[in-house]
């Protein structure tokens, strides 16, 4: 048996002795004796006797064991010609001090801080200090408007916000400040205090509410670190669902250490004093666990990028990056690689660079497309390494395990399940799919530490949501199979949640923007392929009878209503009026139908459908045909 087959098969036989050994590469206050505590199932609990705290173990145990003077982290900023480094001593110091402001404030264990921040050091120290302080943090995305942002504050109810007066995007600063203003001008819920990271692009006016974090660090004592419970959360995310409420992740702390750690060394197979460098964005999950997390736990370095693949300045900008700092890995999504591979075919880029100390391309966040790993692979000549998971997990589901063993690589398979993780693909009826063939991809009870215990606030909703489409099962919303040798391949959402260069929306919430309308009688909105960011939305709408309006016109205004309810990043520009929607007899829109037809598929029509007529004219819009 191989090290990964005799690894996976040991974290399901014993997991609780497989994860009461990897706990011990944590620090805690307080050791765990239980792993699982499986004493309110379905809702499960990890190591609910140990106590940690998580900033601690990214920081001050390394300043302690000797690596003070290492880097922890490299700011690296094309958009501002910035560039600044922080060792694992500055960092601890600044995290502490920032801590100690904010329990000056009056926030303790418990207490939420939204963070809504580009990507500047200070958004990782504003993550630490809540840490620090055991205070809960919920980083908020830039690329959201004032209703989303309104929508994560209703929820989480944060005592304060930590912002930045901007980010700065390729044709424009984006001010968050009248984001912000906007978005409290519609809540119930007001935080006590705004902390405002001035930056010299655009300033933000100070109210009385705001305070600036200068003045804000200024004075501070440094906080020491707080225990907390292992089953105490550490963040709350919020992730699109299949309604327009999104859905408050909650990350508990000693699981989300204990296997986050794990991943370091034996998926990315990356160690202490290693150069690290996750391109995405702090607001992600991907940004959470292996810009901030997962890289200082195990005292690796960490790059934090301000910028695009392309552009800052040219198709060379992440070679640029990866042989400046001697990065050893490089994680990123497949959109940044066809971003990039659309300006620089030939990747002509890559010969001005000295891309020595680099190892491994990890890919994730939407389907690596075959296209583009072997483009991937031949150009840059080290393994490309295409793995799956989700904001609710929060670390792989499925993964090349390179730190135990390197499999085979078949392109457009994620490879095997990680250790920890029972994946299958089941039926319609909840029976296991034979090998080859096509199924929702599930994950059997209990998920392994580091995954999602609940919705915040919401037991009854995260059940609902992931746990009762099949007992004893989490639903990871995927379809895929997985072949002969094991391997998984995940195909796309059964649901509708779609996947924009990288990032997750729900098309609920697109519609309901459409919908307000006041000229819109019901809508659609489905993902259809892009060429660069995988998927893009595309609506369809049913004007009101005896509403008569310029058709560009009636576009445009329902593209800005996406744009100023969900955010730019949307990248909704494609609406079309259609005389109707095609539908069950009971009146329900057949969006999956829909998206065969856009995808190319023959679709079956079905048999419920209410005038297949509606289908034929809607072919014509999605495939252009006449
Ligand atoms: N704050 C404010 N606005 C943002 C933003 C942010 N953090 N990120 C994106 N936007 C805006 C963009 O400015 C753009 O606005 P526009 O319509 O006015 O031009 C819009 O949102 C769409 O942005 P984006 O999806 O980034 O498209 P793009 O064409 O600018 O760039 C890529 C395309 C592929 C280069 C880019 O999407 C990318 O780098 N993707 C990687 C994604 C990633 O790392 N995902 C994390 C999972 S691993
Ligand atoms: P997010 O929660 O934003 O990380 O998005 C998670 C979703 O992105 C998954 O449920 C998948 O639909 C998709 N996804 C992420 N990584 C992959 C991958 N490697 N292959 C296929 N789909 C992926």
């Amino acid at each position: 048996m191989g090290a990964y087959a005799d690894v996976y098969q040991r974290s399901l036989a014993d997991p609780e002795g497989f994860w009461l050994a990897a706990a011990e590469d944590i620090d805690w206050t307080r050791a765990p004796t239980q792993a699982l505590d499986a004493s309110r199932a379905p809702l499960y609990r990890w190591f609910p006797d140990g106590e940690l705290n998580t900033a601690y173990n990214a920081l001050d145990r390394h300043v302690e064991s000797g690596r003070g003077e290492q880097t922890a982290l490299i700011y690296d900023s094309p958009v501002t010609s910035t560039k600044a480094s922080y060792t694992y001593a500055e960092l601890r110091d600044k995290v502490a001090t920032f801590a100690g402001a904010l329990a000056s404030l009056g926030v303790g264990k418990g207490d939420r801080v939204i963070i809504y921040m580009p990507m500047v050091p200070e958004a990782i120290i504003a993550m630490l200090g809540c840490a620090r302080i055991g205070a809960i943090h919920s980083v908020v995305f830039g690329g959201f408007a004032p209703k989303e942002l309104a929508a994560r504050v209703e929820d989480a109810q944060p005592k304060v916000i930590v912002a930045a007066s901007c980010g700065i995007e390729p044709t424009r600063a984006v001010e968050y400040k009248p984001i912000i203003e906007d978005a409290l001008a519609t809540t119930t819920h007001q935080p006590d205090r705004v902390v405002m990271l001035q930056r010299d692009t655009a300033k933000a006016d100070m109210t009385d509410r705001d305070v600036d974090w200068h003045d804000f660090v200024a004075d501070a004592n440094p906080a020491d670190p707080v225990p907390v419970a292992a089953t105490d959360p550490l963040y709350i995310l919020y992730t699109s669902g299949t309604t327009g409420k999104p859905k408050g992740v909650v990350r508990d702390t000693g699981g989300h250490a204990v296997a986050l750690a794990w991943s370091m060394r034996n998926i990315y197979d990356v160690s202490s004093g290693d150069v690290w460098w996750t391109a995405s964005d702090v607001g992600w999950v991907v940004g959470h666990s292996y810009i901030v997390y997962g890289p200082l736990l195990i005292g690796a370095t960490t790059v934090l990028y301000e910028g695009k693949p392309v552009g800052t300045p040219d198709a060379g900008a992440f070679w640029r990056v990866i042989a400046e700092h001697g990065a050893t890995a490089l994680f990123t999504a497949p959109t940044a690689l066809r971003a990039i591979k659309k300006l620089d075919p030939d990747a002509a880029q890559v010969t001005h660079y000295d891309l020595s100390a680099f190892r491994t391309l990890f890919m994730a966040g939407e389907r690596l497309d075959p296209e583009t790993y072997h483009w991937a692979h031949d150009k840059l000549g080290v393994p490309v390494i295409d793995h799956w998971w989700q904001t609710e997990t929060g670390w792989p589901i499925a993964a090349n395990p390179r730190g135990l063993e390197t499999l085979p690589v078949k392109p457009g398979s994620a490879t095997m399940p990680v250790p920890g993780y029972d994946v299958q693909v089941l039926d319609q009826q909840g029976n296991q799919v034979p090998a080859g063939q096509e199924g929702a991809i599930a994950i059997k009870l209990p998920l392994p530490p580091g995954t999602l215990p609940t919705l915040w606030g919401d037991d009854d909703r995260y059940v609902e949501s992931y746990l009762s489409r099949y007992q004893g099962y989490y639903l990871t919303g995927d379809s895929g199979f997985i072949d002969s040798d094991g391997y998984l391949f995940v195909m796309g959402r059964t649901d509708d949640v779609i996947n924009v260069a990288g990032h997750r929306l729900s098309t609920g919430s697109i519609e309901a923007a459409l919908a307000s309308h006041a000229a819109v009688a019901e809508c659609a909105v489905i993902g259809v392929h892009d060429a660069l960011k995988g998927q893009v939305p595309r609506g369809f709408v049913v004007l009101k009878s005896g509403v008569d309006v310029e058709e560009s016109t009636l576009c445009d205004e329902l593209v800005d209503a996406v744009r100023r309810d969900i955010g730019p990043v949307a990248a909704f520009r494609d609406v079309s009026v259609v005389d109707a929607l095609p539908k069950t007899r009971s009146g329900k829109i057949l969006r999956k139908t829909m998206r065969g037809i856009a995808d190319g598929r023959d679709e079956p029509v079905p048999s419920t459908i209410e005038d297949v007529g509606v289908l034929d004219s809607l072919r014509v819009v999605l495939r252009g045909e006449r």
